[in-house]
């Protein structure tokens, strides 16, 4: 019997799992509901399994089956469960795209033992169309597999964030899936020929498709540079979507198709919001490195930088009447969310007006600064996009920017030579003064240096953001006491 026949107490459950997942994408779309997002997927995800585990029963899985899933579940909920409770915050990417490679991984090998274990006879176009199916989610798979890994690699430092620029890597990534296509003839053709049963020659061929897109992977994201990285991260996301969504026809299972989809074209929107967040188009991140030749590094930046204190800081906060905090990396490195919050509550309580901006590549992951800041607990109204703030920048008596580099770039506006030109970024030398929380003079993610540094109306306040910040709420309280 096939899962699409399974009885109804599990189909029932896939339902309300998939509407779940729906309800979960809604949830998680907003801070205020992200909670109940979380906890409806969680659940999703709950019945999903016990709605598989249902199935099973009812096709009377062998004790060896049985062990082998009980088994799996367990192993994978242990290492699941230690690498989320041991992860730090910056660590999230490289695990998110370690994850991803998993469901890629699982895609190959559902793919290969549904071509060497078929479930049931077919023939003709329902035949061709389950095989195509297969050959699609093992390509997707490996190309998932693989570039989550280089992904993985590069986030974490074990391979360099630079892009791998080959020459004729275009005409190579176009090649490769050339071939990957053409092999589909003699797979469709020796396997039709014999029934639908696996063959020798059906086996080679899609070893060899999948040798060559896990290289695929490797190419396209080892072409792509260090401040494309979160777009991939995302691309790679919809990717493990329709990886595990081509599985879900494999194996005839609706909820796998659905919660693939949903995955898939979630991903591939993110990618797109990204995308336009950072200027870059989705083909350059898809094809890898499009547009990256001969990327400069970005004009030497000249001038006197002129660094300040906190005393000096608490006086300016203490005589301001609008402030805007703009975190980024750097404050999630010290963990100085807490301070920075009892800051901007103190000087709330006061009657200045402190807002926070957020740009949406801050950080390592979307939404990493919005985390980080409700963890805090600083109210969700005064945490503004980018651009419901920018326009408000002139304005504004006092920005203070806490570990946040490429995102208050001038460079991304005027230095065509510079590799984020282009990028939206937070303007924020519009403001009367500018004070930045960073430890020494060092580049951002991108690696290139920041005119915002030696302008006039910036200083520099050199340490590590969270001792700054308890220094600058000690100077801040010694002057109300006084
Ligand atoms: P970055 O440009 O990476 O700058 C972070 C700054 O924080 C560094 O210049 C560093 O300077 C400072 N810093 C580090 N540790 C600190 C500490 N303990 N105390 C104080 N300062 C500290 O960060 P950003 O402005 O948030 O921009 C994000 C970048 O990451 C973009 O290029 C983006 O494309 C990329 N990216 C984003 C994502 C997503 S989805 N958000 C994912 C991957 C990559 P010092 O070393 O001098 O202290």
């Amino acid at each position: 019997m096939s899962p699409l026949e399974a009885p109804s107490l599990p189909t029932v459950l896939y339902l309300v799992a998939a509407l779940l997942f729906i309800g979960s994408l809604g949830g998680l779309s907003k801070q205020e509901t992200a909670r109940q997002g979380n906890l409806a997927g969680i659940l999703g995800m709950g019945l999903a399994v016990a709605a598989t585990l249902l199935v099973g029963r009812a096709h009377a899985w062998s004790p060896t089956t049985m062990g082998l899933v009980y088994g799996g579940m367990g192993v994978g909920l242990a290492i699941g469960a230690a690498l989320a409770a041991r992860v730090a915050m910056t660590a999230m990417p490289q695990l998110v795209a370690i994850l991803h490679s998993f469901v890629g991984l699982a895609a190959v090998l559902v793919g290969i033992s549904s071509y060497l274990h078929p479930h049931a006879p077919l023939q003709g176009a329902a035949l061709h169309v389950h095989l195509i199916e297969i050959w699609v989610g093992v390509g997707v798979g490996a190309i998932t597999f693989t570039g989550s890994v280089v992904a993985w690699a590069k986030l974490k430092g074990s391979l360099s964030g630079a892009p791998m620029l080959l020459k004729g890597r275009h005409a190579m990534n176009a090649g490769a899936l050339l071939v990957s296509l053409l092999l589909l003839w003699p797979f469709l053709d020796t396997t039709a020929a014999e029934g639908g049963q696996p063959t020798w020659l059906g086996t080679l061929v899609l070893l060899q498709m999948t040798g060559i897109t896990s290289a695929l992977g490797i190419h396209l994201v080892m072409a792509i540079g260090g401040a494309d990285m979160p777009v991939v991260v995302s691309l790679l996301n919809s990717y493990s979507g329709w990886a595990a969504a081509a599985a879900g026809f494999m194996l005839g299972n609706d909820l796998l198709i659905v919660t693939g989809a949903l995955v898939g074209s979630s991903g591939a929107i993110l990618s797109h919001i990204m995308c336009a967040a950072m200027n870059r188009s989705i083909w350059s991140v898809v094809f890898g490195g499009f547009g990256t030749d001969g990327g400069a590094g970005g004009r030497v930046v000249e001038g006197e930088v002129t660094p300040t204190s906190a005393d000096e800081l608490a006086r300016l906060a203490a005589d301001a009447r609008s402030v805007v905090i703009v975190p980024g990396y750097g404050m999630a490195v010290s963990r100085a969310q807490h301070l920075v919050h009892e800051f901007s509550t103190l000087l709330r309580k006061k009657g200045v007006q402190v807002r926070y901006a957020i740009h949406p590549v801050a950080g390592r992951l979307p939404g990493h600064m919005n985390v980080l800041l409700a963890e805090a607990g600083v109210p969700y109204d005064i945490v503004l996009e980018m651009e419901e703030i920018d326009h408000d920048l002139a304005d504004t008596d006092l920005v203070l920017v806490i570990g946040a580099n490429d995102i208050v770039n001038p460079g991304a506006q005027d230095d065509p030579g510079s590799p984020i030109y282009g990028m939206p970024v937070l303007q924020v030398w519009h403001a009367r003064d500018v004070i930045v929380f960073k430890r020494s003079m060092g580049a951002g993610y991108a690696g290139v240096d920041n005119p915002l540094f030696v302008k006039d109306n910036t200083k520099m306040l050199f340490g590590d953001a969270k001792d700054s910040m308890a220094a600058v709420m000690a100077a801040l309280r010694g002057r109300a006491a006084a």
